[in-house]
Parts: C-alpha cells; structure tokens; sequence
C-alpha cells in the first residue's frame, strides 16, 4: 500500500509510487540519519535513498545539516531553489539556560509547510545546517528542534548529518530510529565511524531488583548500521573490517550495504547531476535504491522485536 499524508501535513505535495518499482510495506515514516566522515559519500547516498523512498510511495522529508551541505545538489535541486530550504535567522532566539531554541509560537509543522522546497520525486528539502551569513554563530542549534518535534509518523526523515563524529548523537540525531554510519575505505573514514559506533553503544540497562522486576530501561539510543562505500575489491572491505577494530562482522553491527566505487556516479555528481537521473542503471546507484527496500524491511524487523520485548515485560 501507498503512504498518504494526512490532512495535517497535506501540506506537503505527494509523489505516488511508481510503478514496476513497488511500494513500501510501512504504513509508518523511516527516520534515518547518515553520519560519517566528509566525503565519505553520505550526501549522495542520503539523496538516492530519499528518492527511491519517495518513488516507493513514502512521503519524505531530506534535511541537510551539514555546515558544508551537499544534499540538495546530489537531490538534482538546482542551487538557487536549494537556498529557498534556508530558514530565516529570526526564527531563533537565545534563551537563558536552554541556549538558542525556536521562538515561542514557531511552530514545526508551519515551518516546514513554509520552507521545506519541493526536489525531485515529491521529495521536500530543508536546509538546516547552513544558513545566511547574517546568522549568530551557534543559532543553527535551534533548527535541531525541527527534526526533534516534527513527529509526524506519516513522513520519513533523511537527515544528511555533519562530518563531525559528536554531532549525530547530541540533539541532531534524536529523531533517527537508524544512523547509517557510513565510510570509505580509507583509514581516516573508517576510524571515524569507529567512534560514532562507540558513542552510539546501547546504554548499560537498569540493575533489576526484586522490588523492581520491570524497571529494565529501554535504551532510548537509535539502531546502528554499516554502509561501505566506494569499494574497489573485496580485499578493501576486508580491511576495513579490520581497521574498524571491534573483531569479525564489525562488532555486532550490521553491515547494511557495500557500495561499489562507481566512476558513473561519481561524474554525474561532478557535472551537478543527481545520480538518479543522470546514471539510474550505475552500479552504486542501483545498490542504493536496494539499499532503500532493505532498510523497510530491516527497520520493519527491528520494530517488531522491540514491541516483542515490551510486551515480554
Ligand atoms: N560509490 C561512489 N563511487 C564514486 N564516487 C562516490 C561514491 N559515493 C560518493 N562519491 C563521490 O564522493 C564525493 C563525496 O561524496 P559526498 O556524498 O559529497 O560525501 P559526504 O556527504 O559524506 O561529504 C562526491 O564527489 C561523490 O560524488
Ligand atoms: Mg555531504
């Protein structure tokens, strides 16, 4: 079945799935973050999910925070309508104790009905990681309140998150349920995603007393999959692996997808094309769109195990 947004979000146009490429099991929006290195690939991942998405009937929302933003190109967005996802300065406000937040009265939903542009595939892009030059250093804090408090669960969320390691997992990832670590083969890329995965650990669950057999507390952290990318040979993947440290099959986490370098996809993104539309039969971008209908199911698998467990206790 097709996603249809709800009158509350009828805001935001819908592409309908197309057909030949079937269409999303869930009736609920995947929200996903991709964290990495830069140049690691996760703009150009991020966009080719977030379209395939959309194609597969999910109505999804692509957010850019990074401070170096890629998305909307690798979206097929051209650079004068990227800028309209830019949020305005004068929506924030720097509030004592809490640091810089949405003003009072702005409301998420409003914010995205208004700013969020229309890309390819009925996809919507917000741009909150960079914004105009007239905008207070730090006040980019606050548009993390948009992906935190925009629940709707009819929409899936991309999020194309900053190179640096910390950020995913304090604020700007709160409102994935998966962080896509992803990396290429260098060293570099693979130490960083080494140390999101270290920050991402499960947090220890609450000693059970016999006075409190149910007070177990579920881990509020997001899952956590492997993408590798740019591969050359199996022979790279190995070492990765290696590099990666945390002993054979990347230390529990699961390596959702090998993604071949791929020359087509990298020339296409080059000429400022998206990879969908200027190479849709390369390598990398087909593994991606595969890539889209194995995180439905992976993510539908995972929900349905933790409503397993809640009902366990
Ligand atoms: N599988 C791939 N094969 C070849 N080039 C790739 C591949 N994935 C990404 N690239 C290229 O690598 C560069 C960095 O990718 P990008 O998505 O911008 O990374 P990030 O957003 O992580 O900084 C871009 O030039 C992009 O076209
Ligand atoms: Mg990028």
């Amino acid at each position: 079945m097709t996603m249809q947004p709800t009158a509350s979000t009828s805001l935001i146009s819908h592409s309908m799935a197309q057909p030949g490429l079937g269409s999303a099991p869930q009736t609920r929006g995947l929200r996903i973050a991709l964290a990495g290195k830069g140049g690691a690939g996760k703009s150009a991942i991020a966009a080719t999910l977030a379209r395939t998405l959309a194609r597969r009937g999910h109505s999804v929302l692509a957010l850019d925070v990074d401070t170096l933003p890629g998305l909307a190109f690798s979206l097929g967005l051209p650079l004068d309508e990227a800028s309209l996802g830019e949020l305005p300065a004068d929506l924030a406000e720097r509030v004592p104790e809490r640091g810089w937040v949405l003003k009072d009265g702005v409301e998420v939903v409003d914010l995205v009905k208004k700013y969020a542009v229309a890309a390819p595939d009925g996809v919507r892009f917000l741009q909150l990681g960079k914004l105009p030059d007239k905008v207070k250093p730090g006040s980019t804090v606050a548009f993390r309140y948009v992906m935190e408090e925009f629940r709707d669960e009819n929409w899936s969320l991309i999020g194309d998150m900053a190179a640096g390691t910390r950020q995913p997992f304090f604020g700007w990832g709160d409102f994935a349920e998966l962080i896509l670590l992803v990396s290429e083969p260098s060293a570099k890329a693979v130490l960083s995603i080494r140390r999101l995965a270290k920050l991402a650990q499960p947090l220890p669950p609450a000693k059970k007393s016999k006075d409190t057999p149910s007070e177990e507390t579920p881990s509020a952290r997001p899952m956590v999959g492997i993408i590798a990318n740019k591969l050359r040979s199996a022979a790279e993947l190995a070492q990765m692996e290696q590099l990666f440290g945390a002993g054979p099959g990347w230390g529990g986490l699961p390596l959702l997808a090998t993604l071949p370098y791929d020359e087509e996809l990298a020339e296409a993104e080059r000429e400022k094309y998206a990879p969908l539309d200027a190479v849709p039969f390369a390598p990398a971008v087909v593994a991606i769109q595969e890539l889209a209908v194995r995180l439905e199911q992976f993510i539908g698998e995972q929900r349905q195990q933790q409503q397993q467990q809640q009902q366990a206790h």
